[in-house]
């Protein structure tokens, strides 16, 4: 027998502002049967839902995805495909699905490996991936700053050991920085580079931090919602701090 499958929307709610959500988004959420939720444990709050809930019919079902942040790639596959298969029971019985994403599904986004689990059995007609405002897009939008001009390249990296080599582009987004924060200032500072650390952009304590030395963060511990923007010149922009 053929299934008629649902349609699952992989939609992008942007990073923090329910206002940075696209129409096309807000479209969808309204009119599917199931939003599915990621969550690194069921416990607690999902920052996904907190953004998209206002665009949600009071009364659509909800399904949380249990999909936790660690680096331990069998915890991880297990899951993603617990979660997948979940989705697909749902899927199997025609009913549409949007699963939430911070930001933009197609960057770092747990919708990529869900996706590929999904890809196993959904037909690809079955799948629309909705864009959305990304953590860095919002992060230049609150300073004025564009993130690259002209000839100039912009690299995206994530705040791994290795990223040395890379911090002398004229541009660079430092996504996920929270655990190796004064460690990413250090190289930054060792090579003279400037940069702007915006904090849960769009959120309840959304915080700008401007030129950010290593040793602000000996013991304070940064939100992992937080991205360093470097660049060679903040035009004089916006020393100190500025919170909402
Ligand atoms: C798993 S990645 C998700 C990125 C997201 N898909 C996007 O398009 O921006 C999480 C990282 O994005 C950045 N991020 C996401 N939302 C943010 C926000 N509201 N404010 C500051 N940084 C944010 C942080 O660097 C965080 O560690």
């Amino acid at each position: 027998m053929n299934t008629t499958w649902g349609k699952f929307y992989g939609v992008g709610v942007g990073p923090g502002d329910p206002d940075l959500l696209t129409l096309k988004a807000v479209n969808v959420l309204q009119s599917v049967d199931i939003v599915a939720i990621p969550k690194s444990k069921l416990d607690r709050e999902s920052v996904a839902w907190d953004i998209a809930k206002i665009h949600c019919p009071a009364n659509v079902r909800l399904i949380e995805l249990e999909l936790p942040m660690t680096s331990d790639q069998q915890v991880l596959e297990k899951a993603w495909r617990e979660g997948a298969k979940t989705l697909l029971n749902e899927l199997k019985q025609a009913k549409s699905i949007a699963f939430i994403t911070l930001g933009d599904p197609s960057l770092y986004s747990t919708y990529s490996y869900l996706l590929n689990i999904l890809q196993e059995e959904l037909p690809q007609e079955y799948i629309a991936t909705v864009p959305g405002i990304t953590a860095m897009a919002a992060a230049a939008a609150s300073i004025n700053l564009p993130l690259a001009t002209g000839d100039e390249p912009l690299l995206i990296l994530p705040s791994t050991e290795d990223v040395g080599e890379f911090l002398n582009f004229p541009n660079v987004v430092l996504m996920k920085v929270s655990r190796r924060l004064p460690e990413m200032l250090t190289l930054l500072e060792e090579r003279g580079r400037k940069a702007v650390l915006l904090t849960r952009l769009g959120q309840p304590g959304e915080k700008i931090r401007w030129e950010p030395k290593p040793s602000d963060f000996a013991s304070e511990k940064i939100d992992y919602l937080s991205l360093l923007l470097v660049k060679n010149d903040l035009l004089g922009r916006g020393k100190g701090e500025s919170k909402r």
